[in-house]
């Protein structure tokens, strides 16, 4: 009696090891965050740098970073990379100001958010980003709309 007992909790034993050796392989894994699936910071830093120009070059959006000096121009920019690198679930602390506070009074329109849009694309493009990635980053930066637009 004693005998089987024992057999059985050997046998519960094993199968609940192999049960957790599975699930540990496969479901409980964490998922990658976009983060390391977009390949990490210097990944961020190289969309960032290509964004910029085109934004700060642009006909209609030039005006928003038009007389600022370069040192304010490199600070705005290493912020933008600590915030999306921040949101998409990297280690890295956002030492900056809230979205609603930054953008507020500046008068941000429909149009230059169509613009932004349009640029964010084509630094996507060239990245050749994959579509899952895409959507998420284009999800998140338009999930932030609501706190920059303010005319229509
Ligand atoms: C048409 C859209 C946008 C325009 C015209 C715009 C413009 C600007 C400007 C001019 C600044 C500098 C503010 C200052 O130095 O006081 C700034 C800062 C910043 N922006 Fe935007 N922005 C836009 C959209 C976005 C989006 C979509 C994000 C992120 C998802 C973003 C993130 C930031 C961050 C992190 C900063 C730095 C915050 C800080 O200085 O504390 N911006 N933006």
């Amino acid at each position: 009696m004693k005998k089987t007992i024992r057999l059985l909790i050997l046998s519960i034993a094993i199968s609940s090891t192999t049960f957790m050796g599975f699930t540990q392989a496969s479901s409980l894994r964490p998922e990658a965050s976009l983060y390391q699936r977009l390949g990490g910071y210097d990944a961020v830093v190289a969309v960032v740098n290509n964004l910029f120009p085109r934004l700060a070059g642009d006909k209609q959006l030039g005006r928003f970073w038009a007389h600022r000096g370069a040192d304010g121009i490199a600070r705005e920019k290493q912020l933008l990379i600590d915030f999306i690198a921040n949101k998409a679930g990297g280690n890295l602390y956002y030492r900056g100001r809230d979205m609603k506070l930054v953008h507020k009074d500046m008068r941000i329109s429909e149009s230059d958010w169509r613009i932004l849009m349009k640029h964010i694309n084509a630094t996507l493009d060239e990245f050749k980003l994959p579509d899952r990635e895409r959507q998420d980053v284009i999800a998140f930066i338009e999930s932030t709309k609501a706190d920059m637009v303010e005319l229509p």
